[in-house]
């Protein structure tokens, strides 16, 4: 099996998810995120600060590239790993991508702590949450092979889900 791509918008479970995916199916799991914090010895709002969206973005690339190459994980990606070109590339190069779907308004409800989220710490609230979602909802979806909506599922109904899906894909 190669990789197993969770995308989606800030909120939408990806890591949650990841974890209990990957522990089922006995793959090793990895936070795209908490890599590019280890590699870079610093945290996300960090490296916003230092060197803005463009720095995030190179370095998310360039964990992803390594990733890539390395043996087949579960893998929960950055809710905007799917706004650069080369990344959508090498997701459906080298992974089975799935889109894990929710709306803003859940989104929100669903991120505590939004002072970790950089693009979300403006105090834009909905509104800025609604505009960052509709802008990426078409990327979502040209680069997925499977999407599941998450609204009013728990995190194990989710995995279900998703486990089911990968099943149905691999026997077709
Ligand atoms: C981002 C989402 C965050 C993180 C960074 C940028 C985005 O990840 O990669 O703050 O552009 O949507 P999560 O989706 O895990 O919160």
């Amino acid at each position: 099996m190669s990789h197993v791509y969770l995308i989606g918008f800030m909120g939408s479970g990806k890591s949650s998810v990841g974890r209990r995916l990957a522990r089922r199916l006995g793959m090793p799991f990895v936070d795209l995120d908490q890599r590019i914090e280890q590699d870079a010895h610093t945290s996300i709002s960090q490296i916003f600060t230092s060197g803005g969206e463009e720095l995030f973005r190179s370095l998310e690339t360039q964990a992803l590239d390594a990733l890539a190459e390395k043996p087949p994980s579960v893998v929960a990606c950055g809710g905007g790993v799917v706004v650069t070109d080369h990344n959508r590339i090498e997701l459906k190069r080298t992974g089975t991508v799935v889109y894990l779907k929710v709306n803003a308004a859940e989104a929100l409800a669903r991120i505590a702590d939004k002072s970790t989220r950089p693009l979300l710490a403006g105090g834009g609230g909905a509104t800025a949450a609604t505009a960052l979602l509709d802008a990426r909802t078409a990327l979502y979806e040209a680069v997925s092979d499977i999407a599941v909506d998450t609204v009013g599922l728990n995190v194990d109904e989710v995995v279900d889900r998703v486990a089911h899906e990968l099943d149905a894909e691999e026997s077709a």
